[in-house]
């Protein structure tokens, strides 16, 4: 595969909204952000993923967009945004914009026109169709936000489809007109000079609703291939599929570069092993090691050389990953590490979520009422009707709520985190008084340093970004380890998943020195033995040199003579 800069790219996502507020009115802003690049920089990352900034009347925080041309007014104005690219390119930094066009905002107004009746010119943007024989919906396609994906519409006696909200009625992908609004507005962006998009449920756009079919429709690639073709195909730029139900031969259609469609995927089998097959993302039940060395195991060999993956824990709508698979107390720091170091040492493009790299944890508010989030509280009103108690519905949101994601960030321990001066939108962690960047920077042992070493490592070891994969000791349920290897380097990757002290049997141990610790969580790392013992969430990555008197001379190896 022809290497391109974004196999080599961090990503980090900002939620404009949670980010920095610069003028005190408790929404974060592009101003805010622009301010925060110096830091971003320091941390190293390559490429910013903006959740959206468009116009927005927010029932879904953005992802409801009301003019793709224009600047949600909370956040700043397209003078902003065009200083938010021109500073950020100061700093080699590119920005990934948000492309959001499964469905609009109910205010876009291609809606308002359709909406006007049958024969409106804008009527065939959406999908419209009559009542079923009983006057009811037209089919029971559910709502991702809880109830039906149909709308009723009184004026014109039909109904339109919404997958997420009300607010959110699709587009109908079907239509070349629609597909041409799509093309332009891309290349309005592109023209600006942004570095590529992230495309949000963009397997929902060949969708056949009469069929009830929603993900991966017969006509997704197609769609692709000509959205590439019209748009950026002539870019150089990074696009990434928010892609659900991809399995690694889907995830080749998108991503393999001979079929003109995206640059990676982004896809959640990993991320969804701790809900109960069949129910919803609220239905718990605990993670097993195995599992996720397996779903890892097939995405790492099965794409490699064939498509590009991105690796992720978190993102905006998921909660923190050192409260969910980490320990958020006494080995916050140790797990944070460790779970980084597991993900950024495999194959894919690493994604950082904001807070991420200083630990921030989920949140627990004591009633539904502090809530923002429309998923979460749909999903609470229809569990209240359900017969669900509050207790057991507020559990599933302490683990899974979006805002776990999206409380604001925490700069300082100043008031609000030091997010604003005014009063946030949402309330900031309580915990922002220990966990904060200030904290995180004046810390050399910070988990931000760890985040900061990872990506640096990535940038100087080829064999991190493209090397092969290979699980080691598969059936270990406390020890996640792997090795890479490319062009005779080789690397090894040690994490203890659990809070308890293990042991690890490397079993290769006799065909290798000391190895050369490249990070551990620890202060200092267990040398390189048949018999390894772990300390809780101990992680280490070491390259291994093989002991028969070679030199490497590749950059960072250690010389065994
Ligand atoms: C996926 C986005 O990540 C999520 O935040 C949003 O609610 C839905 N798509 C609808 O746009």
């Amino acid at each position: 595969m022809k290497k391109k800069w974004w196999h080599e790219s961090v990503v980090y996502q900002i939620y404009p909204r949670s980010f920095a507020d610069s003028n005190n009115d408790g929404i974060g802003d592009l101003p805010g952000i622009i301010s925060k690049l110096d830091y971003l920089q320091t941390l190293g990352i390559d490429v910013i993923w903006l959740s959206p900034v468009y116009k927005s009347p927010n029932d879904d925080n953005g992802y409801d967009i009301s003019d793709y041309q224009d600047i949600m007014d909370e956040f700043g104005t397209m003078a902003d945004m065009d200083r938010l690219l021109a500073e950020a390119k100061k700093r080699n930094i590119k920005i990934v914009m948000d492309l959001v066009v499964n469905h609009t905002s109910d205010e876009h107004n291609w809606f308002i026109e359709a909406r006007k009746g049958k024969e409106n010119e804008y009527r065939d943007y959406y999908v419209w169709r009559d009542p079923a024989a009983d006057g009811g919906a037209p089919n029971d396609l559910g709502s991702t936000f809880s109830g039906p994906a149909w709308q009723y519409d009184e004026a014109s006696g039909q109904y339109f489809l919404h997958i997420f909200s009300k607010r959110q009625p699709d587009l109908n992908w079907e239509n070349p007109k629609v597909r041409e609004e799509v093309w332009n507005l891309i290349n309005f962006w592109l023209e600006k000079g942004i570095g590529g998009f992230r495309m949000d449920v963009i397997d929902l756009i060949g969708k056949i609703p009469d069929e009830k079919i929603t993900g991966n429709g017969p006509k997704l690639h197609e769609y692709l291939q000509e959205m590439n073709q019209k748009s950026f195909g002539n870019y150089d730029v990074l696009t990434v599929g928010e892609t659900w139900g991809a399995t690694p031969e889907i995830a080749k259609l998108y991503s393999n570069p001979e079929r003109n469609e995206l640059s990676m995927v982004f896809q959640f089998e990993h991320i969804s092993l701790d809900e109960q097959p069949g129910k919803a993302k609220w239905d718990l039940r605990p993670l097993q090691l195995t599992e996720l060395k397996t779903v890892f195991n097939k995405w790492q060999t099965e794409l490699d050389g064939q498509g590009w993956n991105s690796l992720f824990w978190n993102n905006h709508d998921l909660p923190r990953i050192v409260s969910r698979w980490g320990n958020d107390k006494e080995y916050r720091v140790e797990s944070a590490k460790m779970l980084a170091t597991l993900l950024h040492g495999m194959q894919g493009t690493p994604y950082i979520y904001q807070g991420e790299e200083i630990g921030m944890t989920n949140v627990r508010f004591a009633t539904i009422e502090e809530y923002d989030d429309i998923e979460t509280r749909n999903m609470y009103n229809e569990r209240i009707e359900q017969g669900y108690t509050n207790e057991e519905i507020m559990n599933s949101i302490y683990a899974k709520g979006r805002d776990n994601a999206r409380t604001p960030m925490q700069w300082s321990n100043a008031a609000h985190g030091g997010f604003t001066e005014g009063t946030p939108w949402l309330t900031v962690n309580p915990n922002y008084t220990e966990i904060n960047v200030d904290q995180a920077l004046a810390d050399p042992t910070s988990i931000f340093y760890h985040y900061q070493k990872l990506i640096h490592l990535r940038k100087e070891n080829p064999t991190i970004i493209y090397g092969t994969f290979k699980m080691l000791d598969f059936a270990n349920e406390s020890v996640f380890a792997y090795v890479r290897e490319y062009e005779g380097d080789t690397i090894l990757v040690v994490c203890n998943f659990t809070g308890e002290a293990t042991t690890f049997n490397f079993e290769a141990a006799s065909e290798y020195g000391n190895g050369d610790i490249l990070l551990a969580n620890y202060t200092t790392a267990p040398t390189l033995a048949y018999n390894m013992e772990l300390r809780p969430y101990e992680a280490v990555m070491y390259r291994l040199s093989a002991d028969h008197g070679v030199t490497q001379s590749k950059k960072g190896n250690i010389e065994t003579i």
